[in-house]
């Protein structure tokens, strides 16, 4: 029950409460602006990710995959599908937040092309900084295309 929101309380808000909740999963889901993507195994979703598009940036709100299923590429190919997507909607840039301590985090975004731009000191509830990474977009040209 309410895959999402568990998956975000217990992989990615751990020890900072609880903000994502059904609800507002619910109306994030629902809203005109946001991707909600999923990846599933049968009927479980086995990973998310949520990004808000604007006009010119996009902002990646959360990505999480459930453990057993992680370093097997799910969560780059969300990232690519969703970065695809803002591509095509015009969106050049992409930004997040991460907790400062989430190691694996850094990496994968880094892995993706994502720098850090910042930090944030005590973003989470005052109880953790905030690494701010972002990576700008760009059409891949190839030699068919030109
Ligand atoms: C971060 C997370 C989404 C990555 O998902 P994933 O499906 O395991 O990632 P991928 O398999 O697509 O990995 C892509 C690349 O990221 C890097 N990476 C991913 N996990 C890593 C790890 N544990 N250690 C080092 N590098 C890692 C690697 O470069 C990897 O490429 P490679 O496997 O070819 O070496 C996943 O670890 C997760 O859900 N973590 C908890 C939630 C979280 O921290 N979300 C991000 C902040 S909201």
């Amino acid at each position: 029950m309410f895959p999402i929101s568990r998956m975000s309380r217990e992989l990615i808000e751990a020890g900072l409460g609880w903000s994502w909740t059904p609800a507002r999963v619910a109306r994030e889901i629902l809203s005109a602006e946001t991707v909600v993507l999923t990846s599933c195994y049968g009927d479980r979703v086995i990973a998310f990710a949520i990004m808000h598009f604007g006009d010119e940036t996009a902002h990646l709100n959360l990505i999480a995959v459930e453990p057993e299923y992680r370093r097997g590429g799910i969560g780059r190919r969300q990232m690519v599908w969703l970065e695809e997507s803002a591509l095509t909607a015009g969106i050049t840039t992409i930004g997040l937040e991460l907790r400062a301590g989430n190691q694996i985090g850094i990496r994968f975004y880094r892995s993706l092309g994502y720098r850090e731009t910042g930090v944030v000191p005590g973003y989470y509830r005052g109880l953790e900084a905030a690494i701010r990474m972002a990576r700008t977009l760009r059409p891949e040209i190839t030699q068919s295309t030109v």
